[in-house]
């Protein structure tokens, strides 16, 4: 069986379009408990798509030029608003026991998510190089040999740090997000629980 057959049979043995794309949703996931989610999920559109300009134009450009420093600005902005979206929906989910019903998997995918998101914020604070990138790149190296992985994640190498943050850890981030809603979709919404039981549907 080749590779798009595969994908084609675990997309439509797990998901129904409704599912995917549903066009009626319980009337519970009107809280703002299920916003957070989407915020951070549309912090981080924003985030990649300045990235992936800053990446192509380069550092004289964004450093140099007022549409750089704009761009540059964009970044920087969708990185606070993508980290307190998503403590928020940290928060939110742990309060809701949102891992109920199977839906630890939803948990565990977006946990590893949160731990990817950490690094890449790491790794983009040290691609500055300015003084502060400089003293954190120097500390986070003692911390990293401490934790036994200095031979393969060396912060003070700026050519590993860039790589790590421009592709690796972005397209890692954007796979585990992929997966996380989808398990969100497959699951759908999770019950508030002082209505367990109840199915509450609205437009
Ligand atoms: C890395 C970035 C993340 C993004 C972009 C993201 C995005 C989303 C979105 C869009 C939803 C559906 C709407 C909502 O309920 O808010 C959702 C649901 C969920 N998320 Fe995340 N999430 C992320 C990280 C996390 C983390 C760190 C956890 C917990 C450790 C988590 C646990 C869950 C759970 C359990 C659900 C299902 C809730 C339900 O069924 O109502 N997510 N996520």
């Amino acid at each position: 069986m080749n590779l798009t057959r595969q994908a084609q049979r675990v997309l439509t043995d797990n998901l129904s379009l409704e599912d995917a794309l549903p066009t009626r949703m319980p009337v519970y996931v009107s809280s703002v408990a299920y916003l957070w989610g989407v915020a951070a999920l549309s912090a981080l559109a924003a985030l990649i798509g300045s990235g992936v300009v800053l990446a192509v134009f380069g550092p004289d450009w964004y450093h140099l030029s007022r549409v750089g420093h704009f761009v540059n600005s964009v970044h920087f902005w969708s990185v606070q608003v993508f980290f307190a979206a998503l403590v928020l929906h940290l928060v939110t989910k742990y309060l809701m026991a949102a891992w109920r019903d199977g839906r630890w998997k939803t948990w565990m995918v977006g946990a590893l998510a949160m731990a990817v998101a950490f690094f890449t914020g790491l790794t983009g604070f040290l691609s500055q190089t300015n003084w502060d990138a400089q003293w954190i790149a120097v500390q986070a190296k003692d911390a990293m040999n401490a934790l036994g992985v200095g031979a393969f994640f060396n912060t003070m190498d700026t050519g590993q740090v860039l790589t790590l943050h421009v592709v690796v850890l972005p397209l890692a981030l954007s796979l585990l997000v992929g997966l996380h809603l989808f398990l969100v979709r497959r699951e759908g919404p999770v019950v508030p629980i002082d209505s367990e039981g109840r199915d509450e549907q609205a437009n």
